[in-house]
């Protein structure tokens, strides 16, 4: 697989680790401006790094702009003539609808819309994915990179500002509770590092349960609520405060505001 990122920024430098980790392409491209980012890739094998997009495009099947949305366009019409039908173009701008890429390149062309989170960089992404009609064809292709890097979800493109609250700004969300549990620690009369270290790997257990067995999350919590006990208890007194609404509304408070960030 000949591929290219286009923007080897945040984003475009971890996607480029994970590649390079797994060996799973046959070249690899990394475009930017500026390359002081990936110098360290230079003694890679297979790896090249220039600053000609054009170029990174022509050499590549499989090119993947990872750019800020305000730099996308531009970049993308001035390669546009290069890019043919057997290319698979994907794009993780957020905001950057297919039917505006299509309008830069051709309906014709195979596009895939990538939403990660910044897990990615440890290979750890929720991302999701959504395909132009064409695009449809190439979206094995699009799994198969972005598992490398993490699980991936393909979904209609009308569910990418979703899919950013829950997984890209969600990340967020998680720290926050994170922190919320290792300040109760502290309260608690741990040190803060300890603290820190409880409140992660009570996170990390839990999420790997229910990735192990499928349970389904009152299953667990099933398990450890005894009848008049300390955990029912605490829960219960959680939620007299809140707890799952304010997580909801929090969500849904942020879901309409990239809803209308879109359309200002
Ligand atoms: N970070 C995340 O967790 C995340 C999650 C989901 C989606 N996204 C999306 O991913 C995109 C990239 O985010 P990021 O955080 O990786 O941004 P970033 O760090 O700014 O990376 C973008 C890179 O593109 C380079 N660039 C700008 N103009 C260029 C050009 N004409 N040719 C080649 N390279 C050019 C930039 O160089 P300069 O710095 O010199 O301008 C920069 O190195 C954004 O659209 C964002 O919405 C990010």
């Amino acid at each position: 697989m000949k591929i290219a990122i286009i923007g080897t920024g945040n984003l475009g430098s971890s996607i480029a680790k994970g590649l390079i980790k797994n060996k799973s392409f046959t070249s690899l491209y990394l475009s930017d401006k500026n390359t002081a980012a990936v110098q360290a890739f230079y003694k890679e094998d297979y790896v090249t790094i220039t600053s000609d997009n054009a170029e990174a495009v022509k050499k590549s099947d499989v090119v993947i702009f990872a750019l800020q949305p305000r730099h996308i366009e531009a970049v993308m019409e001035s390669v546009a003539k290069c890019i043919k039908k057997h290319h698979v173009i994907m794009s993780v701008a957020a905001g950057f609808e297919i039917s505006k890429i299509e309008s830069l390149i051709g309906a014709d062309k195979n596009i895939i819309r990538v939403m990660p989170n910044t897990a990615i960089s440890i290979g750890k992404s929720m991302t999701c994915l959504a395909a132009n009609d064409k695009g449809e064809e190439k979206i094995e292709l699009a799994k198969k990179i972005f598992n490398q890097l993490g699980a991936t979800m393909v979904i209609p493109e009308e569910q990418i500002q979703a899919a950013t609250v829950i997984c890209a700004s969600g990340i967020a969300f998680w720290m926050r509770l994170i922190r919320a549990t290792t300040q109760g620690a502290i309260q608690l009369g741990f040190e803060a590092e300890e603290a820190h270290e409880l409140a992660v790997q009570t996170c990390f257990g839990s999420a790997s349960l229910l990735l192990e067995s499928g349970k389904h999350p009152e299953q667990e919590i099933d398990r450890v609520t005894t009848p008049s006990g300390c955990t029912i208890e605490g829960l219960n007194a959680m939620e007299h405060q809140g707890l799952s609404s304010a997580l909801i509304q929090g969500i849904v408070a942020s879901f309409e505001k990239i809803n209308h960030l879109k359309n200002s």
